[in-house]
């Protein structure tokens, strides 16, 4: 059996990585490494935990013992989505992002460099299949900073990034390119748009506009709501990693996005909608600072290389996941339950 270690399993896009790598690869073991931050809750994975392939672990990806212990048992997969993964809270406190971004992502680098044979790069074919072990950092377009009105982020465009989020995230990918370049380790990238589905945590824009517009409470908007995402489902995203991870060029970058830019204020008001609640519960607040006003990705080499679009469209996407939080308010209101509130009062109170 082949064993894959994913780190932040128990979070939005991890939860659904694991849950798609133990249906689509029934012959690997999966070992979920998660502190369990706030974001991260076991009740995401209750489907899965009896499944005998499957193994959590809490834990840090900068601990040095245990992460090296796992690289002993020997791995021939590593996923690292592990991050702090919210602007907002960067701005408020960007140490733990320097933290667990960066220097997390170097303590795996670094057992990876311990553990795994280090030789000439392989370069297999576009669409051959690359022997194990590989490595996959997950991560962002935030990287690459703002666009204007018009143009797309390449694998070329320069890491620009305006947060202390997507700066912490620059820096891993940094990171991981030195680590191939100079370790010849089995590494790739990739660098993903906005994510929607279900299991996202109710601080993001999709998740928390559902959630107030059922409790009919305000909905914030930052600034004049004209800002700009590339929306794409999880399940996408989950897709086209299992791609990359086991086809993608080492050393390589892929871009993964949805050619599907929208307006904040056109997804608050279809949800609005969609939920059959008044438009008046629109509250336009003050901006985020540093607000990045446009992101948009060209997919082209993931289309070019493996031939991977989405499946899904935003529409029907849309539709299936507010059907979701609809059905899973006790979830929800589960992952509410912590520091939340307290979350919720200091960032959007006298805004
Ligand atoms: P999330 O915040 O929902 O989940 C993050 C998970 O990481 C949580 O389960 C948390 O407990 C865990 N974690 C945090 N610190 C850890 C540590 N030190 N050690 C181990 N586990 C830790 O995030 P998400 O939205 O699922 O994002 C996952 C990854 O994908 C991140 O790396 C993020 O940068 C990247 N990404 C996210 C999006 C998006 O739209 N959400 C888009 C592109 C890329
Ligand atoms: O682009 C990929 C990134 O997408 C990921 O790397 C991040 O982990 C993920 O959080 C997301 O970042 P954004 O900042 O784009 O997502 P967020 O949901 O926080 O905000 C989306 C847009 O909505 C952004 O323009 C800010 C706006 N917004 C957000 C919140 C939470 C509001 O107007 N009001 C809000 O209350």
């Amino acid at each position: 059996m082949k064993k894959i270690l994913i780190t932040g399993g128990a979070g939005f896009i991890g939860s659904a990585f694991v849950r798609q790598t133990l249906r689509k690869h029934p012959d690997y073991q999966v070992i979920n490494l998660d502190a369990l931050t706030y974001a991260g809750n076991l009740e995401t994975l209750a489907d899965v935990e009896k499944n005998p392939n499957y193994r959590f672990i809490k834990g840090d990806i900068g601990a040095k013992d245990l992460v090296e212990q796992l690289f002993a048992e020997g791995l021939d997969y590593v996923v690292n989505f592990a991050a702090e993964s919210h602007v907002d809270r960067s701005i408020a406190g960007p140490e733990i992002f320097a933290r667990t971004n960066i220097l997390g992502t170097q303590n795996l680098l670094e057992a990876a460099r311990r553990y795994w044979p280090v030789r000439e790069p392989h370069r297999p074919a576009d669409g051959a299949e690359s022997p194990a072990p590989r490595y996959l950092q997950v991560s962002t377009d935030e990287v690459y900073g703002t666009l204007g009105q018009t143009g797309y982020f390449t694998e070329e465009t320069p890491l620009q990034p305006n947060s202390p989020y997507s700066a912490s995230k620059a820096g891993a990918d940094l990171l991981v390119r030195a680590y191939f370049q100079t370790f010849g380790l089995p590494l790739l990238t990739t660098r993903c748009s906005n994510n929607y589905g279900p299991y996202q945590f109710p601080e993001k824009l999709i998740p928390l506009m559902i959630s107030n517009a059922l409790a009919d409470r305000p909905l914030p908007v930052y600034g004049d709501g004209q800002n700009v995402r590339d929306w794409l489902h999880v399940s996408d995203h989950c897709e086209a990693i299992d791609i990359v991870l086991h086809q993608g060029v080492p050393g390589e970058v892929y871009n993964i996005g949805g050619h599907n830019e929208k307006e904040n204020i056109y997804i608050v008001k279809l949800i609005l909608s969609e939920l059959k609640k008044p438009e008046a519960l629109i509250k336009y607040v003050k901006d985020r600072p540093g607000h990045d006003r446009r992101y948009a990705i060209d997919a082209g080499k993931m289309a070019k290389c493996f031939g991977w679009r989405p499946r899904y469209t935003f529409e029907q996407g849309i539709k299936e996941t507010l059907q979701w939080y609809l059905e899973n308010q006790e979830w929800v209101n589960s992952v509410k339950s912590g520091d939340y509130q307290k979350y919720y009062e200091k960032q959007y109170a006298g805004r």
